[in-house]
């Protein structure tokens, strides 16, 4: 992927209001957003029920900028095809959620998607280091998954700084994005320690306009 400069922006449509999808894919496409942030659960992997394939592809029929599709969901090779289909353009797989990540990562790539991870807030960067080689992209939890509106744990700052230091020793050039209560407050720590691609829901689709929004991300 090409590394911008400048932080990548994905606002999380599980805060979006859903009567109205397409618009708000829009509005936040409008307001300088980058990717567009999937929030897909299982009510297993996480507590709670979201969207599947189907409303993914409605999705990707309006968007104009990449989908960032987070799976939460138990054995996610079951899937990996369907949300191909469904216009994914970045697939997340929780390696707690897997007994072959490897096998999984391999098949994304397969399908032509960049294959991230996304490591829950207790999972130890060691579940990744055999896999560098497989990743495009790594997304810390910064909340644990399951809700949008819940507060960041700060003692993932030290994590994605003990990330960016693996990645630098191995010379792998993969993106680090984090997930969960990414305020304002506490991007400005997050990009100086490494990020290069914030999520956030609650910050942009609970604080129009959107564009104010991420630009105080960003900035
Ligand atoms: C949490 C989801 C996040 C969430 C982010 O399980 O993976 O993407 O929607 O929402 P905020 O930014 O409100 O924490
Ligand atoms: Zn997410």
């Amino acid at each position: 992927m090409n590394r911008h400069k400048a932080v990548i922006i994905s606002p999380s449509l599980l805060s979006a209001d859903f009567s109205r999808l397409g618009q708000e894919v829009s509005d936040v496409e409008n307001a300088g957003a980058d990717w567009l942030h999937v929030d897909v659960m299982d009510g297993i992997f996480v507590p709670n029920l979201t969207i599947g394939p189907l409303v993914v592809s409605a999705i990707k029929k309006v968007a104009r900028i990449p989908l960032d599709v987070h799976l939460m969901i138990m054995d996610p090779g079951r899937y990996v095809a369907d949300f191909q289909a469904a216009g994914a353009d970045i697939l997340h797989v929780h390696p707690e959620a897997t007994q072959h990540l490897h096998r999984v990562l391999g098949q994304i790539r397969e399908y032509g998607m960049k294959a991230g991870v996304a490591l829950n807030p207790a999972t130890s960067l060691e579940a990744i280091r055999h896999v560098l080689p497989e990743l495009d992209v790594i997304m810390i939890m910064t909340v644990n998954p399951g809700f949008a509106g819940q507060a960041f744990i700060e003692n993932m700052i030290p994590k994605v700084v003990a990330l960016r230091d693996m990645l630098r020793e191995s010379r792998r050039d993969i993106f680090i994005e984090v997930d969960g209560g990414v305020t304002p407050h506490n991007a400005r720590r997050l990009i100086e320690s490494g990020v290069n691609a914030l999520v956030a829901g609650s910050a942009i689709f609970g604080h129009p306009p959107y564009a104010d929004a991420i630009e105080s991300l960003r900035h």
